[in-house]
Parts: structure tokens; sequence; C-alpha cells
């Protein structure tokens, strides 16, 4: 390769670094950089279960419901059959649902406001939490309907 056709080849290098965007994935809106909000699960602080624990049973100041109003103690007795039980669900899950809702990109007229307020280190401590108390999940074999 000659001198030029090398440092063309170099240059070309790093325009095609410089377009991938740096470390902002690209799924991020601008709404949520503003508000320094992650998008997925593996971008989120540290969860710490004490934290979540307590934030668990606090009453949001929107709505003057804490998660166990209606997911139970422990996410493991919610009040109505159709609410989602969380104990022992995955860290990921929990995490990702949250931002979902946060974003709005998954809705529900009641998780929505739940969600609408959250920090990124107040999701990864409820994900925590959640997801480290015992699970009662269960796959719907042999459920009739
Ligand atoms: C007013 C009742 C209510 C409160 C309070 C509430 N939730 Fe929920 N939650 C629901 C309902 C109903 C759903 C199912 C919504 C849907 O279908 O998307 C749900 C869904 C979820 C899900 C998704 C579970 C899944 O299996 O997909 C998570 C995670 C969750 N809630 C966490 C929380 C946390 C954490 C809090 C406290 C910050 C909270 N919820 C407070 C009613 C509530």
């Amino acid at each position: 390769m000659t001198r030029s056709a090398s440092i063309l080849a170099i240059a070309l290098v790093f325009a095609l670094a410089g377009c991938s965007g740096g470390d902002t994935p690209v799924e991020h809106s601008a709404s949520d950089r503003d508000a320094g909000h992650t998008s997925s699960s593996a971008g989120l602080p540290n969860g710490h279960i004490d934290a979540g624990e307590k934030l668990a049973h606090t009453k949001g100041k929107a709505t003057g419901q804490s998660c166990v109003d209606c997911h139970g103690e422990e996410g493991n007795a919610p009040i109505d059959a159709s609410y989602p039980k969380l104990g022992g669900q995955y860290y990921d899950y929990i995490a990702h649902s949250l931002q979902q809702y946060r974003d709005g990109n998954r809705t529900h007229a009641l998780m929505s406001q739940q969600a609408k307020d959250l920090t990124d280190q107040q999701i990864a401590d409820l994900a925590a939490y959640f997801g480290s108390r015992p699970t009662h999940l269960r796959d719907l074999h042999g459920v009739n309907n």
C-alpha cells in the first residue's frame, strides 16, 4: 500500500467510527436523554434491595398508592386476579417493564401513573427488591381457560 493510500484507509476508519454514535444508543429519544433516562435495563445503575423495599411500601405523590397496595406483600398477593405477581420475576424483566411504562412505550391506565416519575436508580432498586422475593410465578399448564 502506498503512503497516501494508508492515510486514506486510516481516515476512513475514523470516519466510520464517528458514525456509530458514540456512547448514546440510537434508541434513546431526545426526551429520554434530557431526563437522564436509560431505555434498556443494561444501562441502569446497580439496584439496592433495601432501598427498593422501602420504596415499594411508599405511597406515590400522584396516586396515593404504593406498589404493594396493588401487587401485595413481596409482590406476591395482588389485590385483583388480573394484576401480575412480581416476586421472583427476572430483574431485567421488571426493570425493563418499568422503563417502558415510564417512557410511554407500554401503557396502562394504572401502571403508567405509577412509573412516570421513577428515576433510573429507583427502577433498579425496585427490580432488585421484587426480583429477590420468593417466586409464585407459574405457567398456564393445566389452567382451563
Ligand atoms: C393501582 C394499582 C397498581 C399499583 C399501585 C402498582 N401497580 Fe404495577 N401493575 C398494576 C397492573 C394492573 C399491572 C398490569 C398492567 C398491564 O397489563 O400492562 C401492573 C404491572 C406491573 C408490572 C409489569 C409486570 C408484568 O408481568 O409484565 C410491573 C413490573 C409493575 N407493575 C411494577 C410496579 C411497581 C414497581 C409499582 C410501584 C412503583 C407498581 N407496580 C404499582 C397495578 C398497579
